[in-house]
């Protein structure tokens, strides 16, 4: 009689070695660099996204990867970079571009309009789903008056820790499956027939690659902050950190939008007016 031994699935058909101290030592570096949790339950996850990196420094188990990233900075920060979650859409949770549109735009564009400054942030905007969704909101479908627009001071910063989906944010180029989401008239007046985001539009976006746990170089406040679907990863007292700074980065009178399952700590909170589903009215400094 054979004996089966009981090993989960997915350890089962592992190609490499993973012990659970192997995640450890991940998750600890993954949560001191970028602030994300990954709990036990996430080993698979971990598994699946560091195993072709095992594979691609040509080594046969993780625990060997973690002694190559200990001396190798770049193979450890493109480790870094295929554990983040990158997930977006064109006009995901697309209530806070309407609010936006509504309640800012029209005094937002009446100063550009006389020479004044426009500054927006789409902080943590992975491959520029989320800031070329605001933009083609704002701007609309009258290309003529956009323009115009356009050649005003307004500049939206757009970041994220990860450089891979920030090449996919500055190239601009989507995949027919991607833009669906994308209304009928923005795709034809901001989208090409090479499914390439409009240049002008691209002009006014500065992709940059920022740890939000970091220092940040911005010295100016915004106008408004999308910082939407990244502080799920993060744990209380980083969140709270996080939004407090957030918060000390937007004017008086300027909007935070927050993701669908994120909610403020009841200090930053004091800070704010909940104006709509996650979506804050900064009204004391
Ligand atoms: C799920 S995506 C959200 C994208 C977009 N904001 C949205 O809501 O569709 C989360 C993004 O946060 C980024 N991220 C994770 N940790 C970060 C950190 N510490 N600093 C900056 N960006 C981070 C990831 O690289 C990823 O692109």
């Amino acid at each position: 009689m054979t004996l089966a031994i009981a090993l989960p699935v997915s350890a089962a058909k592992r190609e490499f070695d993973f012990a659970p101290a192997d995640h450890q030592k991940i998750a600890r570096i993954v949560y001191d660099t970028l602030g994300i949790l990954l709990p036990e339950g996430k080993s698979q996850l971990v598994y699946g996204r560091v195993a072709p990196r095992v594979r691609a420094c040509g080594l046969t188990s993780v625990s060997a990867y973690l002694a190559v990233i200990e001396q190798d900075e770049d193979e450890r920060n493109r480790m870094l970079d295929a554990l983040t979650t990158n997930h977006t859409s064109f006009f995901r949770e697309a209530h806070h571009f309407e609010d936006f549109v509504e309640r800012m735009w029209p005094t937002l564009s009446q100063r550009l309009a006389s020479g004044g400054r426009v500054r927006l942030w789409s902080a943590a905007c992975s491959s520029g789903e989320e800031p070329y969704t605001w933009l083609m909101a704002a701007l609309g479908h009258d290309r003529s008056a956009a323009q115009r627009l356009l050649k005003g001071d307004l500049r939206m910063l757009a970041t994220d820790v990860s450089p891979s989906v920030l090449e996919t944010a500055r190239a601009g180029r989507y995949s027919a499956d991607t833009l669906r989401t994308v209304p009928a008239k923005l795709r034809a007046t901001w989208v090409s027939d090479r499914l390439v985001v409009d240049p002008a539009l691209r002009e006014a976006i500065s992709f940059r690659p920022l740890n939000l746990l970091g220092p940040w170089p911005m010295k100016g406040r915004f106008d408004a902050i999308c910082c939407r679907n990244v502080m799920i990863y993060f744990d209380e007292p980083t969140k709270a950190k996080l939004q407090a700074r957030l918060a000390d980065h937007l004017e008086t009178g300027g909007m935070l939008y927050i993701g669908h399952s994120e909610r403020l700590s009841p200090e930053v909170a004091a800070r704010f007016d909940c104006v709509g589903r996650t979506a804050y009215l900064k009204v004391r400094a």
